[in-house]
């Protein structure tokens, strides 16, 4: 009998040296942007009690979770999302933590999803969060690090879009309409442009409502300016939730960030613990799904069993924001970029080993060296290094050099130099550009 090769399981990734090094650039740049908004990163483990899931953060998460029982016959759940972590790490050092904080975080997620364009099973998400604070300006701060973040990946404002809505701006709407239980409504609305004017009807005369509440709703949530809904609503608490979604926008634009931001009443969320502004950030037209999607929670902690703390934040996933800048041609070049080969005419290995040494020393500037790993001809060293996208190859053994000096060839012109070890580590500071 044959042995069958081992399979990836379905909605992983491998990811080989060129694979990591595009993440690599996605993980390098979200967190250069949190940290340039000062956010503070943290970490959790990767499993968690599947209690801190269940009935807190929605039914279609819990429906996705990969859970088990584990040796000591506890329920143990892989994490689906960060925010119920983040929120047990704060119930627990409530008292001690200097509030507001602004933490951000990339942890590696699992969901038991459908695997298809967009959707793994296995992901990252960034996550930044403000704990703390019910101000809106902390909706304005994370706004701002995603159109930031976006921008710095190279995407141009239009690219991109942010909508933003308010639950609490629903939830007063849906009481003056007179709908029942907002709770069940949430998850219909949710899924309003997915499922279609017909199955959206449907759900939701099953969550109680009269076809006339339903037509109030559907043309509430296609509002698509301030004054249309300010037309739409009446009560007071309905003009307080519209004042913080005006001053969000006001915030914003003065911070240069106002053709990134619009009013997007569709925008539900499916996640259960929502309480105020919710967001999702999309690719212009809307052809892919959300890059990330967040908002304000106040009242998880107090779920979970701790005080109330208000917290608001927001997820961005790797898969759709790397299919994104594929597509608009971002992505860095997946090819291995070393600084320096070292190489031997006469295979002096031990020579090798030592001017690699040299070049690695931190006091010359932490470059990237390599090197034959055995003797071999000097056109094979050479292939090697251009493989490895060498950008100098530095001689051990060349016969011009002088006393402290190396010959050297600039891969990137062809050209040959010989010169000590600072002058050869200026001229790879020179800018080249290789020929097409
Ligand atoms: P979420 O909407 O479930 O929110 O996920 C946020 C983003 O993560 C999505 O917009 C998408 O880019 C990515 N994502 C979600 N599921 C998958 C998947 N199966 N495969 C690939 N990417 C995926 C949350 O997770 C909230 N906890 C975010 C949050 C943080 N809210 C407040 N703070």
């Amino acid at each position: 009998m044959s042995i069958q090769i081992p399979q990836l399981p379905k909605g992983t990734r491998d990811f080989y040296p060129e694979a990591q090094r595009i993440q690599n650039y996605i993980f390098d740049t979200w967190r250069n942007v949190a940290e340039s908004f000062a956010y503070e990163e943290y970490e959790g483990p990767m499993f968690e009690h599947l209690e801190l899931y269940t009935g807190k953060s929605g039914e279609e998460i819990v429906s996705q979770l990969y859970n088990f029982k584990d040796k000591g016959d506890r329920e143990i759940a892989l994490r689906p999302e960060m925010t119920p972590t983040l929120a047990r790490l704060v119930i627990q050092k409530a008292r001690e933590l200097k509030k507001p904080f602004k933490w951000f975080s990339m942890p590696r997620l699992f969901r038991y999803e459908k695997a298809q364009k967009g959707r793994l099973r296995e992901f990252f998400q960034l996550n930044m969060d403000i704990i703390g604070t019910e101000s809106i300006y902390a909706e304005a701060d994370l706004l701002a690090s995603i159109a930031t973040m976006l921008r710095k990946f190279g995407l141009k404002d239009g690219e991109f879009a942010i909508g933003v809505s308010s639950r609490k701006l629903l939830a007063t709407y849906l009481e003056e309409i007179g709908a029942p239980n907002p709770a069940l409504v949430y998850p219909v609305l949710d899924r309003r442009l997915k499922i279609g004017p017909e199955a959206f009807a449907k759900a939701l005369a099953e969550a109680g409502l009269t076809e006339e509440q339903v037509k109030k709703l559907d043309d509430f949530m296609g509002c698509k300016s301030i004054e249309e809904v300010r037309n739409a609503v009446h009560s007071e608490n309905a003009g307080a939730a519209l004042k913080e979604i005006e001053d969000l926008f006001e915030t914003l634009a003065a911070a240069g960030y106002g053709d990134c931001v619009n009013l997007d009443l569709s925008i539900v969320r499916g996640l259960a613990y929502y309480t105020g502004i919710v967001f999702e950030v999309f690719d212009k037209g809307k052809s892919m799904r959300a890059i990330a999607g967040g908002g304000r929670y106040d009242s998880l902690t107090e779920k979970l069993g701790g005080e109330r703390i208000p917290g608001v934040g927001f997820g961005m996933g790797d898969v759709v924001l790397a299919d994104l800048l594929a597509e608009h041609n971002l992505l860095p070049s997946p090819k291995q970029s070393v600084d320096f080969y070292i190489a031997s005419f006469t295979n002096d290995m031990k020579k090798v080993f030592e001017t690699a040494q040299t070049f690695r020393d931190a006091k010359l500037g932490n470059f990237s060296v390599s090197h034959p790993l055995a003797p071999m001809k000097m056109g094979k060293q050479l292939d090697q290094a251009n493989y490895q996208g060498a950008k100098i190859v530095v001689y051990v053994d060349g016969s011009k050099a002088g006393e402290g000096e190396f010959e050297y060839k600039d891969m990137r012109t062809g050209e040959m130099f010989a010169g000590n070890p600072a002058s050869i580590v200026e001229r790879l500071k020179t800018e080249i550009k290789k020929p097409e």
